[in-house]
């Protein structure tokens, strides 16, 4: 180990910096968000500085005597020789020394953080790359988001109060490690801290010192993997089942957690692989069972995807759940295939419907519908797409609109067919196109030709 990780107790002690650049500038910034009481000497300031308030600021070059008092200095001028000075005066005088990019002059360096106050999490390289210890906390950025502070926060509230309950320090450790993973913890990231203290509460009372189960409900989006938000990932990552439908992709689902039990549950035109109502009752009895329920549905659940029945089922046993939108069909869909759904142009309204075929018709309101300026989305209307044209046409909509759809959109299977109301059918049928398919209506799908820019690779 090149450097021993410590950190700092620094609230209203002195620290120095010395110089008056940008980088001067961050490296107080810096302090003073530890609580430090800065001075900083140096003939001149860069501007950044005139929106400090509270700092001490000394117009000189520097003077050993600068470093009376002072409990830590950096030293951040583009002066070799000053930056040596500085070195060896605060090293004669025991206090800590940074010389910014001079690792061979420093008694400590200082790490790339990532601040979730109270967590903070430091990485060094021993001054070999700060770049790449800047890389890995980018990487960690995604991992361990914001709301980890206030978690952090709500265990420090409760850690006396813990430890005063449960004396055994392994039974505490095992305490903390189910509250932490737990429905609590997720009450917590969503901000309903009054809940998670409830619960915290409850369990502490339970001799047993375990949570209920607790379900998530999240939109896996249209297909592409790197189009799941942070949130769905963690949650996928944390899930010890997962319930997907038909329409989760194989990418999204290698996502999951690897030892995650996977049950398919999906429908698909023609075949029910489960009724809906079973895969309500056995989400309930797996929460029940105490086990946290991924239920992965594609696009956003609550799109035509029959989620708010889901977790009405879930609210009526007193469940814990969450709900996390995912990128629906349309928005993901029309992205990359080049269609703004919205164009001051060509639409001020954009409506999404449902084209799913009843007794061989589809009951939509088609004056509504059948307005100029207005995109139209239809999922599901692959089978019933001739009578949505020939509606729509019936009800006033030129027979030149322009019309597309588009086949598994987003992925490397994209395929999109465009045409107009009158010729869209046959080109569809002569593509021999399969589901998923999306049909997007209106004057904004002629911009496709100029804006067109995912043409995955067939080869
Ligand atoms: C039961 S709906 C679910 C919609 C989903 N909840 C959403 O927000 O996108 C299924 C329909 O969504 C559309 N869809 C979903 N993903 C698609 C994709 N990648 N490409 C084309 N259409 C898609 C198709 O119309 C499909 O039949």
């Amino acid at each position: 180990m090149e450097f021993f990780p410590i950190f700092l107790n620094l609230k209203e002690k002195k620290c120095l910096v010395v110089g008056g650049g940008e980088v001067s500038f961050r490296k107080a910034s810096v302090l003073m968000q530890a609580g430090a009481s800065v001075k900083i000497v140096s003939p001149e300031l860069c501007e950044a500085f005139k929106n400090i308030p509270n700092i001490e600021y000394v117009p000189d070059r520097f003077q050993a005597a600068h470093l009376n008092g002072i409990t830590l200095v950096i030293a951040a001028t583009d002066d070799i020789e000053t930056n040596e000075e500085i070195s060896n005066e605060a090293k004669q005088r025991n206090i800590p020394v940074n010389v910014v990019d001079n690792p061979d002059l420093c008694t400590f360096i200082m790490p790339a953080i990532l601040n979730r106050s109270p967590l903070m999490v430091a990485f060094s390289t021993g001054g070999a790359s700060p770049v790449l210890a800047r890389i890995l906390r980018g990487k960690l950025e995604t991992l361990i988001p914001p709301e980890y502070g206030r978690l952090t926060a709500f265990a420090a509230k409760f850690r006396q109060s813990v430890k005063a309950h449960i004396s055994n320090s392994d039974k505490r450790r095992i305490f903390w490690e189910n509250v932490l993973e737990s429905p609590i913890a997720e009450q917590v990231f969503s901000g309903n801290e009054k809940s998670a203290e409830a619960m915290l509460l409850a369990m502490l009372k339970d001799n047993n010192h375990c949570s209920a189960g607790e379900v998530f409900l999240v939109g896996a989006g249209p297909g592409a993997a790197d189009l799941l938000t942070f949130r769905a990932l963690r949650l996928m990552q944390k899930a010890d089942v997962v319930l997907y439908d038909n329409l989760v992709s194989k990418p999204v689902l290698e996502m999951t957690r690897r030892d995650a039990q996977r049950i398919f549950v999906g429908k698909m035109r023609g075949h029910h692989t489960m009724p809906q109502e079973s895969i309500n009752d056995l989400l309930v009895r797996l929460a029940k069972e105490g086990k946290r329920v991924l239920r992965l549905k594609g696009g956003d659940p609550f799109i035509f995807g029959r989620g708010g029945e889901e977790i009405e089922t879930l609210s009526a046993h007193k469940i814990n759940f969450q709900v996390v939108p995912g990128i629906t069909a349309a928005s993901g869909v029309a992205a990359y295939a080049g269609i703004p759904l919205t164009h001051r142009d060509h639409a001020q309204s954009c409506i999404f419907v449902t084209g799913h075929l009843k007794d061989g018709g589809m009951n939509l309101d088609w004056e509504m519908l059948a307005h100029p300026n207005q995109t139209i989305v239809v999922y599901m209307g692959l089978h019933g797409l001739e009578v949505l044209c020939s509606k729509l046409i019936a009800h006033g909509l030129q027979e030149s609109t322009p019309a597309a759809i588009v086949q598994q959109g987003t992925t490397q299977n994209q395929r999109v067919v465009c045409g107009t109301l009158a010729t869209l059918p046959t080109a569809a049928e002569t593509a021999k196109l399969k589901a998923p398919t999306l049909i997007i209506i209106g004057g904004v799908v002629k911009l496709r030709e100029k804006l067109s820019w995912f043409e995955p690779d067939k080869t």
